[in-house]
């Protein structure tokens, strides 16, 4: 049986890809660095096939001795763990709403680009059972500016305080995927991303009208 392990098993790529490796029939050695760690951890036991095919080894970047243990009889690695130091400004995030409400109705028109999670871990999988890919490839499906990302939101979910004035910001450049695309790679609709996204922020309680709105939304 295909055997992987994959640090930062615990972190929200790192447990996208674990569900994927899963339901794709691998076997998964997933490093945390404390699998004790109920709230941490706990979602990647209720995994489908988690009881029978996905180990946790408690293992520390820093660790050399603790890593080597989870890579025991693996045929690849997927290094996911790194310290984040998560910023509005880099990676997903959709604007918040309600920032109209806190700091009046105005918001910074920045580009940003926008992958889903589910697309990202297919990506890795695809680069993983590949032998053609090699180097550097660069997984972003969208990019758009806090305006027009407001203005999906605002069609698809009416009804939250949005911003109604931007000012204009520099941001990223949209990247390019074409590598990427050339390997097969392909990503779903933003609005199926937008909705499932906030659809499961509502459902879980995390996102409701009146309550506070999260800071950084992740999809
Ligand atoms: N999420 C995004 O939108 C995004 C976008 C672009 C790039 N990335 C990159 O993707 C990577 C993962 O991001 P993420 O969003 O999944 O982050 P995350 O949810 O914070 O997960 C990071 C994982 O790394 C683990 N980790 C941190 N320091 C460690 C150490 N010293 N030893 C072992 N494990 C350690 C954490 O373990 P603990 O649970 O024990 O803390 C956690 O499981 C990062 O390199 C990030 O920069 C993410």
């Amino acid at each position: 049986m295909k055997r992987v392990c994959v640090t930062g098993a615990g972190g929200y790529i790192g447990s996208w890809v674990v569900k994927l490796l899963l339901s794709k029939g691998y076997m998964v050695h997933g490093t945390v660095r404390d699998p004790c760690d109920e709230t941490k951890n706990g979602h990647l036991k209720k995994l489908e096939n988690a009881e029978e095919r996905l180990h946790l080894f408690k293992a520390d970047l820093l660790d050399f001795e603790s890593l080597c243990a989870a890579f025991v009889d693996c045929s690849g690695v997927i290094h996911v763990a790194s310290p984040v130091l998560l910023l509005a400004a880099s990676g997903n995030h959709v604007p918040n709403p309600e920032e109209g409400r806190s700091g009046g109705d105005t918001m910074e028109n920045i580009r940003r680009p926008y992958t889903d999670v589910r697309d990202l871990s297919e990506a890795i999988l695809q680069l993983y059972e590949n032998p053609e890919s090699s180097g550097r490839y660069i997984c972003s499906a969208y990019s758009f500016r806090a305006k027009e990302f407001v203005a999906k939101l605002e069609s698809l979910f009416p009804g939250y305080n949005y911003p109604k004035f931007f000012t204009e910001k520099s941001g990223f450049n949209p990247l390019n995927s074409k590598k990427l695309l050339k390997l097969g790679w392909t990503y779903r609709l933003i609005e199926e991303t937008i909705v499932d996204t906030i659809k499961n922020y509502e459902e879980s309680g995390l996102l409701e009208k009146g309550k506070p709105f999260p800071s950084t939304i992740r999809f």
